[in-house]
């Protein structure tokens, strides 16, 4: 088995395991921000190349007022906690989604960090923010057009068109993991998905420890990926 180089997790059950705590949906949020840190650790200890976290999505929108301004204050509250280990660690971060319908504090932070970090070797921690996998192929394929209708290009193959899309520069999407138990891929990584496994883990998010994703791994490393081989 070739080595696992790129996650992506769905950090669900955040609101339920602080309502399991009798706390407000925001400590959940606290918990899990931590709960990056140690999870990017163990990654990027175990050699991982890109660690892609969805952080916030194009539906997350709709929560209430109060719920999406305290996300958007979270890429602030890890830096300023985590940023000296993250260096330390030499983990680069980086992000994909569309930066301006951020606002524009919370996009100022990712921009600050991504630079910060920009010549760190180690694992890329990428979070999608404001990202949504439909989103992300619609704005490819109006790139294409563009670049058609300007002469550039002709027409697409599979990795042509891998290059209009936000993971690029990254190497193809590996394993899936989702806590909480919610079988969904909410709009996350459809095209990068096609041949990545799948893990659903009935844990909550700030419940998902070390030893859970070393787990993961263990499981990665048992499965036969033939891709649609034999
Ligand atoms: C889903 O749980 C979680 C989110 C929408 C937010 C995830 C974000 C983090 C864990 C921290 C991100 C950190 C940085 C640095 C940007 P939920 O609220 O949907 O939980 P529920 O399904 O139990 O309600």
């Amino acid at each position: 088995m070739e080595k696992i180089r790129h996650i992506a997790i769905i950090m669900d059950g955040n609101g339920r395991w602080a309502k399991s705590q009798n706390k407000m949906r925001t400590f959940g949020h606290l918990k899990g921000t931590d709960n990056v840190r140690n999870i990017a650790i163990a990654a990027n200890d175990q050699g991982v190349e890109v660690l892609t976290l969805y952080a916030f999505s194009t539906e997350n929108w709709k929560r209430p007022k109060d719920e999406v301004s305290y996300l958007m204050k979270l890429p602030a509250l890890f830096f300023n906690k985590f940023m000296t280990e993250l260096m330390e660690k030499n983990i680069r971060i980086m992000m994909m989604g569309e930066m301006d319908q951020i606002p524009k504090e919370t996009a100022q932070v990712l921009i600050k960090a991504m630079d910060q970090t920009k010549n760190n070797t180690g694992m890329i921690l990428n979070f999608a923010m404001n990202y949504g996998s439909r989103r992300e192929m619609i704005l490819a394929i109006n790139h294409v057009l563009k670049d058609v209708k300007e002469g550039k290009i002709e027409t697409v193959d599979e990795e042509r068109f891998e290059q209009y899309l936000m993971t690029s520069k990254f190497p193809p999407l590996d394993l899936l993991i989702r806590t909480s138990g919610e079988y969904r891929i909410s709009n996350f990584l459809l095209w990068q998905l096609a041949y990545a496994e799948l893990m659903f883990v009935d844990l909550p998010w700030p419940e998902f420890d070390e030893q859970q994703f070393l787990k993961c791994l263990e499981n990665f490393y048992k499965r036969n990926r033939r891709f649609g081989g034999i």
